[in-house]
């Protein structure tokens, strides 16, 4: 395949995967729209679903800034999360899925919003393209941690500690990257993966100054992840309840 070939099958494998999640949508639904050139597809297929009268009485709440933004300019009628309350369904891409289903998020820099809206979701479906498919979290993509501007640098000895190589986020320009929450991102770098994603979890969400993290473990309750070689089929995959 040849670099644009590829690009093309990428794109195609992202289109794919956000027009599947439009039919899991619903007249009446309340939305959580997540952020991400995977969901940009899913965006554009809803808008054309309520354009055309598919679909009805739609509220989506959006994860950024970004998607509020893209969401207006598709006439996709937009609430906030507070005022939305409990939603039916979230839709988002993922930077990493794991067999089980969880997953790191947030190279797109709307972690903790998108984490806000999955949790007041009854439903949660992640779009993704097979390139993000992993068999340990974090040997695709580093985990990004959301941090408090105050002296952020003072969590690095922590980072360095528990084995990650942190790196501040910066924009094209050298700045600091700030989020929409105004605060900034750490992406931590694990050279062997993540080999306790729960522990990990548990032990940067702990720490004063940390806000969030792009783990989001046990949260996702369907995937469809589309073939990014354009050969074979769209996977739907699903999480195992646990039992007991
Ligand atoms: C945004 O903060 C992220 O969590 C995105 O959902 C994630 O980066 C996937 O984005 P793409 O669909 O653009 O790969």
């Amino acid at each position: 395949m040849t670099p644009s070939e590829a690009t093309d099958a990428l794109e195609e494998a992202k289109r794919e995967a956000g027009e599947r999640a439009v039919e899991e949508v619903r007249s009446g639904m309340r939305l959580g729209l997540g952020t991400g050139s995977t969901v940009r597809y899913f965006l554009e297929g809803l808008a054309r679903e309520i354009s055309q009268g598919r679909l009805e009485d739609i509220q989506g709440v959006p994860t950024s800034i970004q998607t509020r933004e893209r969401a207006n300019a598709l006439g996709i009628p937009l609430v906030g999360l507070a005022e939305a309350g409990e939603l039916d369904l979230a839709v988002d891409g993922a930077d990493e899925v794991s067999p089980g289903l969880d997953l790191i998020k947030g190279m797109g820099g709307a972690l903790l919003r998108e984490k806000m809206i999955v949790q007041a979701s009854h439903r949660f479906v992640v779009v993704a393209d097979a390139g993000k498919s992993v068999d340990r979290l974090g040997t695709r993509s580093p985990l990004p941690v959301e941090v408090v501007p105050f002296a952020w640098r003072s969590h690095l000895s922590l980072f360095r500690r528990i084995g990650a190589r942190p790196v501040a986020r910066e924009t094209g320009d050298g700045e600091l990257y700030i989020t929409d929450n105004g605060n900034l991102v750490v992406d931590l770098h694990f050279d062997e993966g993540i080999a306790d994603p729960h522990g990990l979890d548990a032990l940067l969400r702990m720490r004063a100054g940390v806000v969030e993290t792009g783990l989001f473990l046990g949260m996702a309750d369907t995937a469809f992840v589309a073939p990014s070689d354009g050969q074979g089929k769209l996977q739907i995959r699903r999480r195992q309840k646990e039992t007991g």
